[in-house]
């Protein structure tokens, strides 16, 4: 595991209150004993064989490909998963490790709702107590979700401080975990204090190793790129860590540029932020004047956010990984074309890697490879965008 003391490079660490470190300390050690585990691995795997519906297949968009000239397009199918997310590989993991420290109640933030849904599922699946923080703009957003997760038994709680998005959510989540210390916090990213990052890197990073074996089957060669969304940036290191050591494979994360790249108007913290201190690591950050975290804006609820994963941090600043930002109509359209083009409707979240592929693959040869994650799937998006296009606030494009 290429970290240090929970750090990658620079980036992560624990900067929280005292009395915070000895419960995550606690956690890091469950974590290392049960990871190396075999019946703890064993169990985890029947869960995702069985429950989740792995693997998913790795899936050649031959229409995509074709309509746009250059390299061939693979989805990465996490959308097939159950509840329709990369979400479910890291909640599966976690909710395991609660289970062997005796955890009856958990507490999780959520921003799409995908990782709360995920979340109340697998609580429901264990017979535990469920309360998910959501920022109350995005319980309005995402409204199906909330349904979801109150259907399988958990408390939905909306957050109503600041922007009243997926920052303020993990606010009162992280909050609501120091109040009770009984509580086992299931963290839905590859963010916040040491060891998140890495339990979180290591539940996703089944994603990777699929997608490496699948495209060496499907065309016995690496691809030329692996790309994918960044929110926290789950999904996209769960992609990155089956290529790290292969150099010939360009990692691509893509931000969201929102309406543009002024303050306020993005989350586009790898390409714009600086280096700083949030939710008690140590990561890029997009700032306010006054240096406080700034207000960050997505069509995507699930990429609201102003920092992210450490290690994507760490890799941006090697070279080893490279970030973009694409639009809220760039992801729109992709979100179109997919569905047009191969009857597939992707997450909003995925839609924007989705866009970068489509921006570069007619840049590239015929025997270039793009392997994309399709981190979900967009019946959560739909009602959203219909609202948008009827309201002339986003046009539906021509192909
Ligand atoms: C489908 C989907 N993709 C991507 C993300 C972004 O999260 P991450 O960057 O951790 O993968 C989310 C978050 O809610 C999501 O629901």
């Amino acid at each position: 595991m290429q970290h240090e003391n929970g750090f990658f490079g620079p980036y992560g660490g624990q900067f929280v209150p005292e009395e915070v470190k000895p419960m995550l300390d606690e956690l890091y050690d469950v974590f290392m004993e049960f990871y190396n585990d075999l019946n703890f691995i064993k169990e985890y795997d029947y869960y995702l064989k069985y429950y989740a519906g792995r693997p998913n297949p790795l899936y050649y968009c031959s229409n995509l490909s074709n309509f746009l000239g250059g390299a061939k397009i693979y989805l990465k199918r996490e959308d097939l998963n159950h509840l329709g997310a990369h979400k479910i590989n890291n909640t599966l993991g976690q909710i395991l490790l609660a289970k062997r420290m005796g955890k009856k109640k958990i507490i999780a933030e959520t921003g799409a709702g995908q990782h709360g849904v995920a979340t109340a599922a697998t609580a429901a699946l264990m017979g535990m107590e469920c309360t998910i923080y959501m920022g109350a703009v995005d319980v309005e957003r995402q409204r199906l979700n909330v349904f979801r997760m109150e259907m399988m038994g958990a408390q939905v709680v909306a957050a109503q401080s600041g922007q009243r998005t997926l920052k303020e959510a993990v606010d009162e989540a992280i909050g609501a975990w120091v109040r009770d210390g009984s509580a086992y916090y299931l963290l839905g990213s590859a963010v916040g204090p040491h060891p998140y990052p890495l339990m979180v890197r290591q539940f996703q990073s089944v994603v990777g190793r699929e997608a490496r074996e699948q495209i060496l089957a499907a065309e016995g060669r690496l691809p030329s790129a692996c790309i994918a969304c960044v929110g926290g940036g789950s999904n996209a290191i769960g992609l990155f860590s089956g290529f790290l050591e292969d150099t010939q494979v360009q990692l691509i994360g893509v931000e969201p540029a929102g309406r543009g790249l002024q303050y306020g108007q993005h989350a586009a913290t790898l390409c714009l932020g600086e280096p700083g201190v949030m939710h008690g690591f140590y990561s890029y950050m997009l700032r306010d004047d006054l240096g406080n975290p700034a207000e960050v804006y997505s069509i995507s609820a699930g990429l609201d956010y102003p920092s992210v994963g450490p290690e994507h941090a760490y890799l941006k600043d090697i070279g080893r990984a490279q970030y973009v930002a694409v639009t809220d109509q760039d992801a729109v359209d992709a979100f179109f074309m997919l569905s047009r083009l191969e009857g597939i409707i992707p997450a909003l979240e995925s839609s924007h890697a989705i866009a970068h592929a489509i921006q570069l693959a007619p840049t590239l040869s015929s025997e270039a490879i793009l392997v994309v994650n399709l981190s979900g799937r967009g019946d959560k998006d739909v009602e959203q965008v219909e609202r948008l296009v009827r309201r002339g606030e986003l046009r539906i494009p021509t192909l």
